[in-house]
């Protein structure tokens, strides 16, 4: 094995730690990365793996500019920022659906813009232009079901996965958009340079992925 470590960006928080579970199942195990701390860097001398911590939405910047050859990301992010990287395997993880929801009993009024608030700007636009709506994209960066309670805007086009937060705050969905879940994506350079070792890693990835679609 070359002495290069294979620098790979975790999305922090649980996506990031269900990742890494896989991870170490594929026998790329390194228990410091859940060890609670402040640290965001951690080295498996053995496999020659170094793992960042890095906000979900930054992976793939990270990993498009090749400070990190490979890491785990929502297809989300990919759809919305369209990076240049390859996309290696679906993880079968932090499954959701993006979809479009709002208070109950709305109804759209088609003679006036709709305003929606989202995190996804570019997938909205998408959507919505698909659909040949005319459409006012009020971006936010958190709490969107707030949006629109506060009348801010009058639907939100954003990831659901249990429903709660809808619930809890009186909406509910009206459509799905797409499913959702966690792709393993690398740096283009770094495919070529460290091919043999991400097919590796990715082949022992997909076997536990399907062993874990088996047990579910
Ligand atoms: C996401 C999303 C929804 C919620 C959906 O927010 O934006 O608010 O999770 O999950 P649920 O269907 O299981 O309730 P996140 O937790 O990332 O926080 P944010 O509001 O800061 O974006």
């Amino acid at each position: 094995m070359s002495d290069r470590y294979l620098n790979i960006a975790l999305p922090k928080g649980r996506l990031g730690e269900k990742a890494y579970g896989l991870l170490a199942k594929a026998g790329y195990e390194c228990p410091s990365v859940l060890e609670e701390s402040r640290k965001l860097i951690f080295e498996d001398e053995g496999n020659k793996v170094r793992y960042f911590w890095v906000k979900p939405s930054d992976v793939a910047v990270y990993v498009e500019r090749g400070s990190a050859d490979m890491g785990i990301v929502g297809s989300d992010t990919i759809l919305e920022t369209e990076p240049s990287i390859y996309e290696l395997l679906d993880l079968n993880i932090g499954k959701c659906t993006m979809s479009v929801a709002g208070p109950k009993g709305f109804t759209d009024d088609r003679s006036r813009v709709l305003r929606v608030a989202t995190k996804y700007p570019n997938i909205t636009r998408d959507y919505y232009d698909g659909l040949g709506r005319d459409i006012d994209v009020i971006k936010l960066n958190g709490s969107i079901e707030l949006a629109p309670i506060l009348a801010l805007s009058d639907v939100i086009v954003d990831i659901v996965e249990t429903g709660n937060t809808l619930r809890e705050n009186g909406l509910i969905k009206y459509t799905d958009i797409m499913d959702i879940s966690a792709r393993l994506i690398s740096n283009k350079v770094s495919y070529k340079f460290l091919y043999g070792r991400m097919t590796e890693l990715m082949k022992a990835l997909e076997n536990v992925v399907k062993e874990e679609a088996l047990k579910a």
